[in-house]
């Protein structure tokens, strides 16, 4: 009986450690901006101040949310819709998890690639990416995101247009 528990334990192990490499190869391999996950004290500064408005007019979405801390944190302001997109699905699935136990009618975290998403309708934009996949998602806003939406971008700062404000490392831009 000892035997078979220990072998049992030591597949459990070997396992563990072959899913660990599997999410990391994912984490590493299939996107640009790997997993980083925002420091979300900072970004409730910026909201509790008034810096970062958040509404019931407000339909957001965290570009990349990785493990959907972001989208948590805004959906607690009460705004129409707080959605987040990851191409991870091992973070979309524990995102997704989180909110099923936690239900909220304005979240909704979608698996895949945000190049692929639709950003009509949004009028706040978050992210967290590096500046190449920034400027790319620029080109794709200004043809689906209507005047007034505001970007605000974790760290990374666009070339090809100005923030219209800076606080703390969060540029703010106004896209049209
Ligand atoms: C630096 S993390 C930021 C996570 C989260 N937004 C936060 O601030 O805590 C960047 C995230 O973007 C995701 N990502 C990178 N490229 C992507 C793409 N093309 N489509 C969807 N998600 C992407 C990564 O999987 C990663 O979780």
């Amino acid at each position: 009986m000892l035997p078979l528990l220990s072998l049992l334990s030591i597949f459990f192990i070997l396992f563990l450690l072959l899913l660990f490499l599997v999410i990391l190869f994912w984490l590493t391999h299939t996107n640009q901006s790997p997993y980083y996950p925002t420091e979300t004290y900072r970004l409730k500064l910026l909201i509790e101040s008034g810096e970062l408005k958040i509404d019931s007019n407000t339909k957001f979405i965290d570009v990349g949310s990785g493990d959907g801390r972001v989208v948590d944190l805004v959906s607690k302001y009460k705004p129409k819709l707080a959605h987040g997109i990851d191409i991870n699905p091992f973070l979309t699935l524990a995102s997704k998890l989180v909110f099923l136990v936690n239900r909220r009618k304005n979240v909704r975290i979608f698996n895949g690639n945000f190049f692929n998403h639709n950003f009509s309708g949004y009028n706040l934009i978050y992210a967290f990416i590096f500046t190449e996949s920034l400027e790319k998602l620029l080109n794709k806003l200004n043809k689906e995101v209507d005047e007034g939406c505001i970007l605000v971008s974790n760290t990374f700062r666009l070339s090809s247009i100005s923030p219209f404000k800076i606080i703390d490392n969060f540029y703010f831009y106004k896209i049209k």
